[in-house]
């Protein structure tokens, strides 16, 4: 066994990070709720709640389930709107040495730009992460469901800021290939990978769907074989960085999605069961580059394509 620590940094466009796991939008909440319980300066970036241009009190209840192996959720992008994130949330998250990643909702071209220039100018935020794949609004992936439109809102972005920008996928498209290269040659520097799946259960007391949503998005170990095969396919197709969700729960997930060709993670629904989890995988990360004398976590990503 090697006595040097490994090397956990990624590097995401030109921001860097001190390891590969950050936490899944909209399952962390602004980050400082869990500081009781997680060391956020462990984390490589926490990744806020999706952020719009108005406020929005979201979907009707019941907004979640319980599934066999994962949750159904459709909270519909409840937050307070950029304004008050931008004065009420992301300061007390800044004094945290941990960068912000912003998830970014809107309806139009127009209300995207104008998110983006409000996040880059506030200064609390180090890179953006393009929410086009929400399924628990109405339109919510309208973006993601067309290479073209994809590639038009990520350009139209790309002009505003000078941020790292990442754009986050949907799963629930044919072929998830084209969506990736759309936003890639539209200047996107990160890939997410992937968003909920769309579901829905049904309450059969009541004999109505158990989501006020009636459909849902699914989330949890259920769904990180599509995850993979969505970091897998992708990986094949794009040089930039991908960022892998869908089901990590432990550290030996989180490698599966590395060695598919993520160059981070994201620890969504785990975080509601644990909500150290996302620590103690950095910590399992680092033990497995020990224990195989790597000498830094990079090595692994897209191994298994070899
Ligand atoms: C309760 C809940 C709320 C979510 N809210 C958002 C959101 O606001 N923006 C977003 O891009 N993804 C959102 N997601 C999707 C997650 O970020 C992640 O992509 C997905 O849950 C897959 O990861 P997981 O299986 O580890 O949870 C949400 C997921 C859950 C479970």
């Amino acid at each position: 066994m090697t006595s040097e620590r490994p090397d956990m940094s990624v590097q995401l466009g030109s921001l860097r990070l001190r390891n590969p796991v950050m936490t899944a939008s909209g399952t962390f909440g602004f980050g400082v709720e869990y500081a009781e319980c997680v060391d956020l300066e462990r984390l490589g970036a926490v990744v806020i709640k999706a952020v719009t241009v108005e406020p929005r009190i979201g979907n009707r209840p019941p907004r979640i389930a319980e599934t066999a192996a994962g949750m159904l959720n459709a909270i519909g992008l409840q937050n307070p709107g950029v304004d008050a994130v931008i004065a009420e949330k992301l300061p007390e998250l800044a004094s945290y040495d941990v960068p912000i990643i912003a998830n970014l909702a809107g309806e139009s071209v127009a209300e995207y730009v104008q998110l983006a220039e409000r996040l880059t100018a506030c200064g609390y935020v180090a890179a953006l992460e393009l929410n086009i794949s929400c399924p628990n609004v109405s339109h919510g992936m309208m973006f993601s469901s067309s290479p073209e439109l994809t590639g038009e809102l990520v350009a139209a972005v790309r002009r505003v800021t000078d941020l790292p920008l990442i754009t986050k996928l949907s799963p629930n498209v044919t072929d998830i290939v084209p969506m990736a290269v759309a936003a890639v040659e539209a200047g996107s520097d990160a890939l997410s990978l992937i968003n909920t799946l769309l579901g829905m259960s049904i309450d059969v007391a009541r004999r109505r769907p158990m989501v006020g949503n009636i459909t849902a998005g699914l989330s949890g170990p259920a769904i990180k074989p599509v995850a993979l095969r969505c970091v897998w396919q992708v990986y094949e197709a794009v040089q930039v960085p991908l960022i892998g969700m869908g089901g990590i729960m432990d550290s030996h997930d989180a490698l599966q999605f590395i060695m598919a060709g993520a160059s981070a993670v994201a620890v969504g629904t785990a975080s509601f069961v644990n909500p150290a989890a996302s620590v103690e995988i950095i910590g399992g990360l680092e033990q497995y580059c020990c224990d195989h004398d790597l000498c830094g976590i990079g090595s692994l990503v897209g191994v298994a394509h070899s």
